[in-house]
């Protein structure tokens, strides 16, 4: 008989908790690929849609081929009108996260094959909530500024028609592709806590809206997605390059984190930072250019204090905001990308499951008598 570890793992740091063919990450080497291809290879010459294929069907598509789920993809936008009620009927100051995590759960409950646990339903779900998280969001961003949501352009690419949808114009070709390389980044990253949460959910065999919402409620905390809007509400508390040293000597020394630095994998530079920098310094003319200049001495103090790099929120901070998108939007912006990696390592989970189950080590008190109501 096998007999069960006892040891405990903080955080679960360092452990193995489960096999997944989908995304390769070596936290020494700097190294992320999905699926065997190199993440500096896609920032090059993928989109989001070739990427969303390759996560799922576990290798790079044809031209027929992303050409049909490109097409497929573009058909899946629209929401139904009762969850487009709902976000028109959110509080105009709730956190765009808890609307979006609302709405995807009211999508489940309104989807006809919401509880259809067949492979080819959960593929025809993953498809239709990759597709629908941009239009719920784009509608969000509308909804709180009192103006009427975009219905969706199938002439546009994914990236290009969250734009359109958010700004009500078409946005640049330098804009869209500065968009379609940042989903491309943050598509998928192994078993980091949202995705995980996801696979928990999944493992107990419920359906595929319950392991997305469970998604988006995780990846919403501001030590994960919520970390690139911390990003941009740091540079404008900081304001200028001159004022960092003091920024982050006063940080440190109240045992605060500064946020977009660090990460619990990677040892060295996270790789899809160089890619996020480099679209942000194309666009920086939308936008101030003092906050990439921040941000460069904010790494080489944060390098001379602690020895620690950016992660991907860091420049995803920059981007968004020459991309004109608010900063308590960005978590959102994480999603619509993250949601390709979730639905690939649910799909994983489904098709060879285990209940996800670990124990916990007790700390508590030991057995003692019941004592009666009245005794106490
Ligand atoms: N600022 C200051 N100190 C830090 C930071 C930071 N950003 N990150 C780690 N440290 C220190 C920490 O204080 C600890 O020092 P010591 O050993 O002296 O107490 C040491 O580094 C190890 O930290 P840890 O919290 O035990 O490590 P972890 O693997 O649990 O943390 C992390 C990973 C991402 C939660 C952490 O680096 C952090 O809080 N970063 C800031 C928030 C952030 O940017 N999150 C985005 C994460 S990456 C992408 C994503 O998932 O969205």
């Amino acid at each position: 008989m096998m007999t069960e570890s006892t040891a405990t793992s903080a955080g679960l740091k360092g452990v193995v908790a489960g096999r997944s063919s989908i995304c390769l990450i070596d936290g020494e080497q700097g190294l992320l690929a999905y699926r065997g291809y190199d993440i500096h290879d896609l920032a090059k010459h993928s989109t989001f849609e070739e990427a969303t294929y390759l996560l799922w069907e576990g290798d790079l598509p044809t031209r027929a081929d992303l050409a049909d789920f490109t097409t497929m993809l573009a058909e899946q936008r629209n929401v139904p009108e009762s969850v487009l009620d709902l976000i028109v009927n959110s509080p105009i100051d709730a956190p765009p996260m808890a609307t979006l995590r609302t709405a995807v759960s009211a999508l489940g409950a309104a989807d006809p094959l919401g509880e259809d646990m067949s492979s080819k339903a959960n593929r025809a779900k993953a498809a239709r909530l990759t597709a629908q998280i941009a239009t719920l969001t784009a509608a969000i961003e509308r909804c709180r500024h009192r103006l009427e949501p975009i219905a969706p352009d199938p002439a546009l690419n994914h990236a290009a028609n969250f734009l359109y949808m958010v700004r009500g114009e078409r946005a640049s070709t330098a804009a869209s592709r500065a968009f379609d390389v940042a989903l491309v980044m943050h598509a998928d990253h192994g078993f980091n806590a949202s995705t995980f949460a996801s696979r928990v959910t999944a493992a107990t065999l419920s359906d595929m809206h319950s392991a997305i919402t469970s998604a988006i409620g995780t990846l919403k905390g501001p030590l994960h997605g919520g970390a690139n809007q911390r990003v941009k509400e740091m540079l404008d508390e900081i304001g200028s390059p001159n004022y960092v040293v003091d920024y982050v000597d006063k940080t440190l020394a109240a045992k605060k984190r500064i946020m977009g630095f660090g990460h619990r994998v990677y040892r060295v530079e996270d790789p899809r930072g160089r890619h996020l920098k480099a679209h942000a310094e194309k666009l920086q003319d939308e936008g101030d250019p003092m906050m990439l200049e921040t941000s460069a001495r904010l790494i080489e103090v944060m390098h001379q204090r602690k020895g620690l790099s950016i992660n991907v929120d860091f420049y995803s901070a920059s981007l968004y905001t020459y991309l004109r998108l608010p900063p308590d939007l960005f978590p959102n912006l994480f999603a619509i990308s993250r949601i390709a990696g979730w639905a690939a390592h649910i799909l994983e989970q489904y098709a060879d499951n285990q209940l996800i189950r670990p124990r916990s080590e007790y700390r508590g008190p030991g057995q003692r008598p019941y004592r009666a109501l009245g005794e106490r």
